[in-house]
Parts: C-alpha cells; structure tokens; sequence
C-alpha cells in the first residue's frame, strides 16, 4: 500500500480523495499492483479525522507524496517546502505557488531526490504540461493560444446566449469554478498566472503573471456580442504567448468561426499550440472543477510513485528569470484584439 496526505480538503483536495477511491482499481493497476490510500487529509477546518499540523505528515516515514490543494501561497509555500526538504514529492494544483516560488520549490525538490509537480495548476484536467514538457520537448513551440480560465469562459457563454454578467458569474461559483476571489478570474490575473506558466516552460526562461499585459472580461458587454456576432465572431478571454515576438498578453479577443477556440464554451478550456515539426495542436477539456482538476492532481501522484527516489524533470528548476516584451498596441478603433492564428 502507498500512502498519500492530501493538504486542504476544498473542492480540488476532496476530489483528489474521490478519484482516489472511485478508481482506486485503474489506480492499481498502473502501480504494479500497489493500492493508493489517503493516509492522512490537513484541513485548518474540523473536519473528522483530519490533522492540522504538518509534522504529523511529514514526520511519518509512510508518506512519500503529498497533494497540495491549499491553493494561495502560504501556508502552502511553508509546507511544500518542508515536504520537499525531506524528499517527499509535492503535487500541486496551486498556480499562484508555482507562478510565485515554483522555480526555488523545483530546484529544492531536486537536491532532495523528489520532485514537484503541477499539471493541475493549468487547464485543469487537460493534460497540457507534461504534454508540453514529454511529447513536445523536442518541438520549437512558436505560439501558444488558450482558453485558460473556466469561469470566464463560462461567463461569456452564458452573455453571447443574453445572461447577464453577474448571474453567470454566481452560477460559475455555485458550481465550484470560481477563485475564492472572482476578481481573480473575471480581472484576467489567474488566466495571467496559467499563461506565464506555459510560457516559461516554452521558452526556458522564468516569466512571472506580473510581467503578462493583462486585460480582463469587465468590460465585455451582451451588445459586443451582437457586433462580434454580424462579424462571424466571438469574444473569448485568451491568454496568448508569441515565442517570435516574445510577448505574453491576456485580453478578450475576437475569435472566427473557422477558429477551433470559437466553439470552446461554458467551463471548457481550449489551447491551441503551433509546433515546428507536429504544426498545430488543440488540446480541449474541462478547466476547472472538483473531478477533472483532482484527477490532473492525482496523474502527477502517480508519476511521482513511478519515480520514487528520483526526480523528474519538471523543466522549471533551472529556470532563471526573463524578460520579455510588451505586447504591441491593439487597434485604438477596436475595442478588441483579434486573434491570429
Ligand atoms: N478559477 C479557475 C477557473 C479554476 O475558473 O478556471 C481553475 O484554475
């Protein structure tokens, strides 16, 4: 049996404990026969049979995983840290850690023999980053263009279909989409923060959200969707990074009809990628939620129990910070950029 402590048990964290269980056979099956069980869950809440300290996991030689589904940086940064200090593997769904500390988390998890994963931290379920990291490391990416915030996405949806901002934006945090605080998503900062990190994975160099031009979905109206529409368009929120032009930007864009992107709606995510050799790529799946990102969370689990004892390469320890430039200016008689693709 491999023991796991789950770290937060919100929405990502209890869903990590559901995957575990409802597919604990498939589960098994990829460990060589070895079941996966939830040893220990840290919640700050008084929930039965958790625990609120960190030593009681960390002290326990049983654990060689934890799953960090706390979300914000600390205490997440704190007891990442201290995991990886004594070689136990961290899997994260936290982009603001791994935006914020991801590249000293990395390099720490490396001199310790463990690692530190985050698929979960970007496209929820979409298995984006270790596509980009294994089956495209080879590739010179060139563009990247996604759908990267479910909640936006599902917000504009529900627009261009005549709702109202704020009742979509309700419904998007009853379903368990939203950031604690929406500002977060509908401002563009957690699309931001998802960007920079493909970006940097892309381009080898450190690219934090605050270096990302960023324009969020505030200003989008039920009218711009009528004037996109008698153009053959829709408004999406895209986070787009241009690797010729080396620039990362994050706006609502006009999207064509003849654009895969057009028809990524409601919670899905859309990424559109353009590879030198595989040319281009779409990868399309649910961006946020309980099941879907937990089950991206409990992907890296797996991998990490593959390699215990080692550390995979998660092409962010060596990352040193960069530069980039600014996103040229849109069109002062647009009110939109228009994506090209
Ligand atoms: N608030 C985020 C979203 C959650 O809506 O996409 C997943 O990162």
């Amino acid at each position: 049996m491999i023991n796991i402590a789950i770290l937060g048990f919100g929405t990502i964290g209890s869903g990590v404990a559901e995957v575990v269980e409802k597919n604990q056979a498939e589960i098994q099956k990829i460990l060589g026969g070895e079941t996966l069980h939830v040893k220990y869950i840290l919640d700050i809440r008084d929930i039965p049979g958790a625990v609120k300290d960190i030593e009681t996991i960390i002290n326990d030689p049983d654990i060689k995983v934890v799953c960090e589904t706390m979300g914000g940086k600390e205490p997440a940064y704190t007891y990442t840290h201290l995991a990886l200090e004594r070689g136990i593997s961290v899997c994260s769904s936290n982009k603001e850690l791994v935006d914020a500390h991801g590249v000293e988390l990395s390099a720490i998890a490396r001199s310790h023999h463990c690692s530190y994963l985050f698929e979960a931290s970007v496209g929820g379920g979409i298995p984006l980053i270790r596509t980009i990291r294994e089956a495209c490391g080879h590739e010179k990416i060139s563009k990247i263009a996604g759908i990267l915030n479910g909640t936006c996405n599902y917000i504009l949806t529900n627009m261009k279909d005549g709702k109202d901002f704020d009742s979509a934006l309700k419904e998007a945090q009853e379903k368990g989409y939203a950031e604690r605080n929406p500002a977060a998503d509908v401002e563009g900062h957690d699309t931001a923060r998802k960007i920079a990190i493909l970006a940097s994975l892309i381009s080898g160099k450190k690219i934090s959200y605050e270096q990302v031009d960023c324009e969020g979905i505030t200003n989008v109206t039920a009218e711009d969707f009528v004037n996109a529409d008698a153009y053959g368009m829709s408004i999406k929120l895209l986070g787009v990074y241009d690797a010729g032009a080396d620039t990362v930007l994050v706006a609502p864009h006009l999207v064509p009809k003849d654009n895969a992107l057009y028809n990524v709606n409601g919670v899905f995510n859309g990424v559109m990628l353009k590879g030198n050799m595989v040319n281009d790529l779409l990868f399309y799946g649910r961006g946020a939620g309980k099941l879907p990102t937990a089950s991206a969370v409990v992907s890296d689990v797996i991998e990490c129990i593959k390699n215990i004892g080692k550390n995979i390469d998660n092409g962010f320890a060596d990352l040193e910070p960069g530069t980039i430039n600014r996103a040229p200016e849109k069109n002062p008689e647009q009110k939109f950029r228009t994506l090209s693709w």
